[in-house]
């Protein structure tokens, strides 16, 4: 994790929120690369649900919600970590992430010293709201622990909107934010973060064969990604795990550095989120099934929910190798190679004129030109080309091209292969072509 965090410093990924100031835990700042990966993902992922399917709209719902949201939704109750300090050394745990004997015999795990009892501590971020003093109770509000709730509070009004038709899903892509009591491991568990969320709306009695079925596709959906398969397995809730919305719910957990963790979290929750949100409300969420000679009930839920920024964190590490290369004839030469899927990889294709003089930079930028509108393209002239190959390489950009003398003789180029490191030369009027057949069919090998 530390050759990560440093890797996703050193290139522009990932910077430690507020640095100057000493930084801010649990927040952090995506940059150029980072956002660029970020925003791939996420455009990955809502096409997977929207594009490619017919019944999953889309929406973004505010992150600020009515408060008796968060009541309905049973957040105000149960969203709760269970918190232990200890007297001595001021450290502060989750008492169901240390050794439960040092819960029974209150004994720090970390300097032997005496525990505080097991306190409730619920994750949910409170603010106010409006020109009143800070200490009014009544305008409380809260920063969304989830994004389900949105979807839930729209269901109606999407029914409508766009005559939906059970089953039917709603996805959305946002901030959620936690007061977590632990944030460490870099990115993966921080107060800030992004969640990419499918409700999937279905008839009653239906519910555990769509929840198998969202599991089987979000499995899949990692195999396209081009996920080392070997590092992801399931997990299923045991009685003492399952939230409090949930009938029943399988974690895909991924082989992280510091061990196997939850990437995605795939839930059956039941009736509970609607049937609570009538309660609260007191309007009629039912929905009228006109294929069942209009029989009014409460659907069942099947969710979906990824961290986006957790799932980045997991390509990151997933992407990342080093390998020996003795293309230069030293046997000790080493690259640090970045092998994303071209569909995320934040740069698809650079180009690197192989001098700067002799027109070349000027015919490069040309290259790059005709490129932009369809790839997200970079372009280096600075150093030997073996260094800006291993730049490229460290950024996880799959293709670079390289412009020298005979493209200007003849306007061929040569296209370079990230993984297997494989040149090919062909005609300038064939790159783009050749680029869009390379990322429809990317396979990856190492
Ligand atoms: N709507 C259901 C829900 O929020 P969850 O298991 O609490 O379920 C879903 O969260 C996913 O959101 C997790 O699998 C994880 O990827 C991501 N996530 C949750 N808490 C996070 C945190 N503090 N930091 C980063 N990602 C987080």
């Amino acid at each position: 994790m530390e050759k990560i965090t440093s890797l996703a410093k050193r290139r522009g990924f990932v910077f430690q929120s507020s640095e100057i100031y000493g930084g801010q835990s649990g927040a952090w700042d995506y940059g150029p690369l980072g956002v660029e990966l970020k925003n791939r993902i996420a455009r990955n992922w809502w096409k997977e649900m929207t594009q490619l399917h017919d019944e999953i709209v889309g929406l973004d719902a505010a992150i600020l919600m009515h408060p008796r949201t968060w009541e309905a939704s049973g957040h105000i109750e149960n969203f709760t970590d269970p918190l232990v300090d200890c007297k001595k050394c001021k450290a502060r745990f989750r008492a169901d992430q240390i050794p439960p004997e040092c819960v029974s015999e209150k004994k720090c795990p970390e300097c032997g010293g005496e525990l505080t009892g097991v306190r409730k501590f619920n994750l949910m971020f409170k603010t106010h709201i409006g020109p009143l003093e800070s200490n009014d109770e009544s305008n409380i509000i809260y920063l969304r622990p989830e994004t389900a709730q949105g979807i839930y509070v729209n269901y109606k009004n999407i029914i409508q909107s766009n005559r939906m038709k059970l089953p039917f899903g709603i996805a959305q892509i946002g901030k959620a934010f936690r007061n977590e009591i632990v944030t460490k491991n870099f990115i993966f568990r921080t107060c800030e973060f992004e969640q990419m969320e499918m409700q999937y709306f279905v008839k009653p009695g239906t519910d555990v064969e769509w929840f198998n079925e969202w599991k089987k596709r979000r499995w899949a959906y990692y195999e396209k990604l081009g996920v080392k398969m070997e590092r992801l397995r399931w997990h299923q809730h045991g009685a003492d795990e399952l939230a409090h919305y949930a009938k029943d719910a399988y974690d895909i957990e991924y082989l992280f550095p510091m061990g196997w963790k939850e990437l995605e979290g795939v839930h059956n929750r039941s009736q509970y989120d609607l049937t609570r949100h009538t309660d609260y409300s007191g309007k009629d969420l039912q929905y009228i099934d006109q294929d069942d000679g209009n029989r009014k009930y409460i659907p069942f839920i099947i969710e979906t929910s990824a961290g986006l920024t957790r799932t980045l964190l997991m390509l990151l590490c997933d992407a990342y190798d080093e390998e020996k290369v003795a293309d230069k004839g030293n046997e000790d030469d080493y690259r640090t190679v970045l092998r994303f899927h071209p569909t995320v990889a934040p740069i698809t294709v650079a180009v690197l004129p192989l001098q700067k003089k002799d027109g070349l930079a000027e015919l490069a930028h040309d290259i790059r030109a005709a490129l932009r509108e369809d790839f997200a393209t970079d372009y280096d002239q600075g150093g030997a080309i073996g260094r800006r190959y291993r730049r490229q390489d460290e950024a996880g950009t799959p293709f670079c091209v390289t412009v020298d003398y005979e493209t200007k003789e003849n306007g061929s180029v040569t296209l370079r292969f990230r993984d297997s490191m494989n040149q090919v030369r062909l005609p300038r009027a064939e790159l783009a072509p050749r680029l869009f057949q390379e990322i429809k069919t990317y396979k990856r090998t190492k």
